[in-house]
């Protein structure tokens, strides 16, 4: 098969290639970021890079037309983006979706698209199953952004579908692992990491009682792959994700430990780091009942391997870090 990912070099994207890859499958990998974590493929005659961005329609059509599956996953991802630049994450996440499903009905392409637990927003109940409410603040607070711009793109999906698109919808839930970002940007576990391996103190946003639920990234591409091949997913959204649930303050914790490191745990209140833009989510936690019955796949990797691996592979990269 030929597989199409759009931001295809990204964490989650270069892992989906890889494994696409050892299948025998072809990948295209379509990204206009750094190809740091797709260089090993270069000289793979069954991986394809295109380095382009997801609103070049003509080059989104031309790719979609030569793929049999498209896994749409270029957006632009990180708590940094969605406070400092709404405009870039709006415009990506929704008119790059666009025009990814727009080619996929053109030419009757199955898609798997990419979205978050984040459309969840901050609905007190948990766990969240793919049918239940989502809890958002104003539009004042950016911080909704990306929220609601995986769940126009969730729309455009259902929209494409009711026309007849063979579509799955995928939401992660705090996917991690080796090539998660840089240290010291984007998520938490890199962000702890990185003050981690400095011995530098780990600052905790808030009291760190907040909850989240950690899934190392091999599970989550295991269900990932299966989204797109399986016929009972078209049409259905599906949690990814791990639902033991960690208060972020046993993260900042446990990066401690298991990195040897002698940092401290430092709590800042949300306002000093992200100003008024920001709003927390106190818990997020997933139903995976849909993903063990639909997709057949259960997070297995426990928090201390998947940190212990993740660590392993930051660590050379210490003496770089806060670059
Ligand atoms: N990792 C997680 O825990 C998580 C959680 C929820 C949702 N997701 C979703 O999964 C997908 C992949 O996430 P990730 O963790 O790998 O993030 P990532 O930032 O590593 O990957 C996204 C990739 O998209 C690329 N990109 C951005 N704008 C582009 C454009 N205009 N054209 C082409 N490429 C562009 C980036 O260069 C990057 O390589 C995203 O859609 C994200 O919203 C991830």
């Amino acid at each position: 098969m030929k597989i199409l990912i759009t931001g295809g070099a990204g964490f989650l994207g270069s892992h989906l290639g890889d494994t696409f890859l050892a299948r025998g499958d072809q990948v295209i990998c379509m990204d206009l970021g750094s190809i740091a974590k797709v260089q090993h493929n270069f000289n793979n005659p069954n991986f394809v890079y295109v380095r382009d961005s997801v609103l070049n329609d003509a080059m989104v059509d031309s790719l979609v037309s030569q793929a049999d599956v498209v896994y749409h996953m270029a957006a632009v991802v990180g708590v940094e983006f969605y406070v400092d630049d709404p405009y870039n994450v709006l415009n990506i996440n929704i008119n790059g979706t666009q025009t990814v499903l727009r080619a996929a009905y053109k030419y009757g392409k199955r898609v798997v698209f990419t979205s978050t637990s984040e459309v969840y927003g901050r609905n007190p109940k948990v766990p969240w199953a793919e049918d239940d409410d989502r809890v958002l603040g104003s539009t004042r607070i950016d911080r909704w952004c990306y929220s609601t711009s995986k769940a126009a793109g969730e729309h455009f999906c259902f929209g494409y579908h009711k026309m007849g698109l063979p579509v799955t919808v995928v939401r992660y839930f705090n996917v991690y692992g080796p090539r998660l970002d840089a240290l010291d940007r984007g998520r938490v576990i890199t962000i702890f990491l990185g003050q981690a391996l400095r011995d530098d103190p780990i600052t905790v946003v808030g009291d760190g009682m907040q909850t989240r639920c950690f899934t190392y990234v091999t599970d989550a591409i295991k269900a990932t792959v299966e989204a797109g091949l399986r016929d009972e997913a078209i049409g259905e959204i599906c949690n990814i994700g791990n639902d033991l649930e960690i208060p972020i303050k046993d993260i900042a914790e446990a990066v401690v430990r298991l990195s040897g490191s002698k940092s401290e745990i430092h709590y800042v209140p949300q306002e000093q780091i992200y100003g008024n833009s920001y709003e927390d989510v106190p818990r997020r936690v997933p139903d995976v009942t849909k993903m063990h019955r639909l997709l057949g796949v259960s997070a297995d990797v426990t928090l201390e391997e998947g940190l212990k691996a993740t660590i392993d592979y930051f660590k050379p990269a210490k003496s770089s870090a806060g670059e």
